[in-house]
């Protein structure tokens, strides 16, 4: 069976990987997610999360314990990997060592009975991409690391006619600068080619720099999928307010005051969201530290602080500041004159996140 370039469904995915015991644990809780066709998507969570999981249930290494995966509709869950026309590159290298970069580059276009035209073509547009030309004909044990994982990439990216590349945290062994040149170089392939790349890592700024999707996950759920700009402003839980942003979400323990409005110790904060269903229960206020400003002339939302500290960051200054028990950070322009005494931060109302049971209101 083929399948080209297909729309990716998880329908009611589920999987524990110790199904007899007694009280299974889930490293994946119930789920249905899709990836369309020709997109960038970037899976990111803490260690442990369940991203590996997932893209393994994708590619076939592992069968769900629940549920089912649609390529373009078709079921593919009883397949095993090599009958879903899907590409997967690992955290280390996987290539052989005896060939030459270009029989490695090749050897997937090969298997499947490529003319040499078309194998030609493709070993060269993907090692253009991927700075590999001068090196075809040596063997793939005289490169370094970072060249075996961009051989290992690369023979991930050379075959068109994938349903979709699927990358752990492929580019941990190679150094910060190239880094950063092969994420673009990953965007430019999938503009060109169309190619479905799913990413996974634990590095926020990977996800944010590479994706135009993000899946969060914490503790084997999707918290949260969307664009970076929807993750960094209304961050869905609270663990995605503290997990994504640097520094973390401002997060304070508050109570309810009005219809729109609640209290941090004695100070009432105006939001834009509608309070009156909610129960008082565990609330929190979130706001990230790039919208909290040191006020001017604002006559609400304003809270007085002391000031711990100031960094300097060369482009903004992060101040810390107290008041009574809490710590607040803010983020302002290097420009933003700082008082020495008698110190308010404003807060804007719409920039004010309501969590219950930290869950988004
Ligand atoms: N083969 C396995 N057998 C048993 N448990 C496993 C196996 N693989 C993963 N797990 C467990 O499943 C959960 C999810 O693991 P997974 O490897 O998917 O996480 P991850 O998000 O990829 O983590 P990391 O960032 O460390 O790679 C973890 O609790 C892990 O210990
Ligand atoms: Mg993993």
């Amino acid at each position: 069976m083929e399948f080209p370039m297909a729309k990716i469904e998880l329908s009611n995915i589920s999987h524990t990987y110790n199904p007899n015991d007694l009280n299974p644990t889930y490293a994946l809780n119930p789920f249905s997610m899709a990836w369309e066709n020709g997109k960038r998507y970037a899976i990111l969570g803490p260690s442990g999360c369940g991203k590996t999981t997932m893209l393994n249930i994708v590619s076939g290494l592992v069968k769900p314990s629940e549920g089912n995966i649609l390529f373009d509709g078709n079921d593919v869950t009883n397949l095993i990997t090599e009958e879903r026309n899907i590409a997967q590159v690992f955290q280390f290298p996987v290539i052989y060592n005896t060939m030459t970069v270009y029989d490695n580059l090749a050897f997937p276009l090969k298997c499947r009975d490529f003319s040499k035209e078309k194998i030609e073509e493709r070993v060269k547009s993907v090692s253009d991409t991927l700075r590999l030309s001068s090196f075809l004909n040596m063997p793939a044990r005289k490169l370094t690391a970072d060249q075996k994982q961009l051989i290992s990439l690369g023979r991930g990216l050379v075959r068109e006619d994938v349903a979709a590349v699927l990358m752990d945290e492929p580019l941990t062994v190679i150094d910060p600068d190239l880094k950063f040149r092969l994420r673009r170089n990953l965007k430019e392939i999938n503009e060109q080619y169309k190619t479905t790349l799913v990413y996974v890592t634990h590095d926020q700024n990977e996800a944010m720099t590479f994706a135009d999707n993000i899946i969060v996950m914490d503790q084997g759920e999707i918290v949260q999928v969307g664009l970076p700009k929807d993750l960094f402003e209304r961050p869905k839980t609270t663990f995605v307010g503290y997990f994504i942003g640097s520094p973390a979400m401002n997060l304070f323990e508050t109570q309810l005051s009005s219809n729109n409005s609640v209290k941090i110790n004695d100070t009432i904060i105006k939001t834009n969201t509608n309070l009156s269903k909610l129960k008082n229960n565990n609330l929190k206020l979130g706001i990230r530290s790039e919208f909290v400003k040191v006020a001017k002339d604002e006559s609400e939302n304003l809270l007085e602080v002391n000031i711990q500290k100031i960094e300097d960051f060369g482009n903004f200054k992060l101040l810390t500041a107290n008041m009574g028990n809490l710590t607040i950070k803010s983020k302002v322009n290097r420009e933003t004159e700082i008082p020495t005494q008698n110190v308010k931060l404003y807060f804007p109302a719409d920039k004010c996140c309501v969590y219950e049971d930290s869950k988004l209101v």
